[in-house]
């Protein structure tokens, strides 16, 4: 069997780890080595399609191999920290799902035992990925927008309710690291507040507020109670606004020239404030696979020795937002009783 530069092990093949262990089995320059699950259904599943791998249920086994020189980590978020610990410290580079821990502290940990080591940390921020997001930051970097003023993120749908997590923890984490990768910053002030109605202590619907230090401002909106299915970006720059749906099959992103025009600009002979409205640009995004671009990346970051994109610190300027954010909806959250424990007393009435 021929060696690649990057011998590679998937660990967790639930509902997002069969696309990840797909898309990096299709990456070059990396051999698939493992697949692993503790679930023997799921592995017994999985390893039909991937014959040259070895199925494995106990993730020791791979830390075990030093011909594995990475590990991809798709395990629910309460395991990232003590697997991407264990894996950083067997000497393997390690992809991990987002969010890369559940507090700050493990996060840092993780970076730290990154450097320590000298070993590539990446977390799967996807959206970051996506050429739809690419076009973006290479927009508002050439100042295509002017001055960007604001952007909101409305990330909603009817389900998946979890059980575990709240909305903002299961459905944030890609619009916070979207919102903090096109600003170049990290928020000095966040205010939210969610609400619980299906489960006592987990928050449906979340609204987050974030400014940063020159006064632009962000709105993140998740809700998995919600009639609409929407992930949907927009930016609001002082010449130009930009909608990233990615709900739309085709027209994902729009540009809008569109503004206010103040008195004394140039072509404005108006004594008021007055908006303009001009052309809508729909650029063709390149029809690749976000997950394909973003499995590749850790491969080619590995073998070319750079940064990922969405590194350690990446993943843990996202889990600084989560964490500040879940320490309001502590604060602030409207605690509704679970609607079924009432179905009783309605019986009797
Ligand atoms: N980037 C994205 O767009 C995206 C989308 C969905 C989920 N995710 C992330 O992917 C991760 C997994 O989510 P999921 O929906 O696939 O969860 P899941 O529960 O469907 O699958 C997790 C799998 O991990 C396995 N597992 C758990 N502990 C293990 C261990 N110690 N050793 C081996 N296997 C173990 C479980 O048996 C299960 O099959 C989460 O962090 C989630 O946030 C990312």
């Amino acid at each position: 069997m021929n060696r690649m530069p990057v011998e590679l092990a998937v660990v967790g093949l639930g509902g997002w780890g069969k696309n990840v262990v797909r898309s990096f089995a299709g990456a070059k320059q990396a051999r698939l080595a493992y697949i692993c699950d503790s679930n023997p259904q799921l592995l017994d599943k999985q390893r039909q399609f991937y014959p040259g791998a070895q199925p494995v249920s106990d993730f020791r086994r791979i830390l075990d191999d030093e011909s594995v020189n990475a590990v991809a980590i798709v395990t629910p978020a309460p395991f990232h920290y003590e697997m991407a610990k264990a894996a950083l410290l067997a000497g393997k580079h390690v992809y991990v799902e987002k969010p890369l821990t559940l507090t700050v502290e493990d996060a840092e940990e993780l970076v730290a035992t990154a450097d320590l080591v000298d070993k590539k940390l990446m977390v799967g921020h996807l959206l970051m990925y996506h050429p739809a997001v690419t076009w973006m930051k290479e927009q508002i970097d050439a100042g295509e927008l002017g001055q960007v003023y604001y952007m909101y993120c409305q990330r909603l749908n009817l389900g998946v309710v979890r059980p575990n997590e709240n909305a903002f923890w299961s459905l944030a984490p890609h619009d916070i690291s979207i919102i903090l990768h096109l600003f170049g910053a990290e928020p000095e002030k966040i205010t939210a507040s969610g609400s619980c109605f299906l489960q006592d202590g987990i928050d449906d619907v979340v609204f987050a507020n974030l400014t940063f230090p020159d006064g632009r401002i962000a709105q993140i909106h998740v809700s998995w109670l919600d009639p609409h299915k929407e992930r949907k970006m927009t930016v609001v720059g002082s010449q130009k606004m930009l909608v990233f749906d990615d709900m739309h099959p085709t027209e994902k992103l729009r540009l809008f020239d569109k503004g206010a025009q103040f008195p004394g600009d140039s072509n404005s002979p108006a004594q008021v404030i007055s908006v303009r409205h001009g052309d809508i640009h729909i650029p063709h995004v390149p029809d690749k696979q976000p997950l394909d671009l973003e499995t590749q990346h850790f491969v080619d970051c590995i073998i070319e020795n750079r940064t990922p994109l969405s590194d350690g610190r990446d993943g843990l300027r996202v889990v600084r937002v989560l964490e500040q954010v879940e320490h309001q909806l502590r604060e602030v959250t409207i605690r509704h009783f679970p609607i079924h424990q009432f179905q009783h007393l309605r019986k009797v009435a």
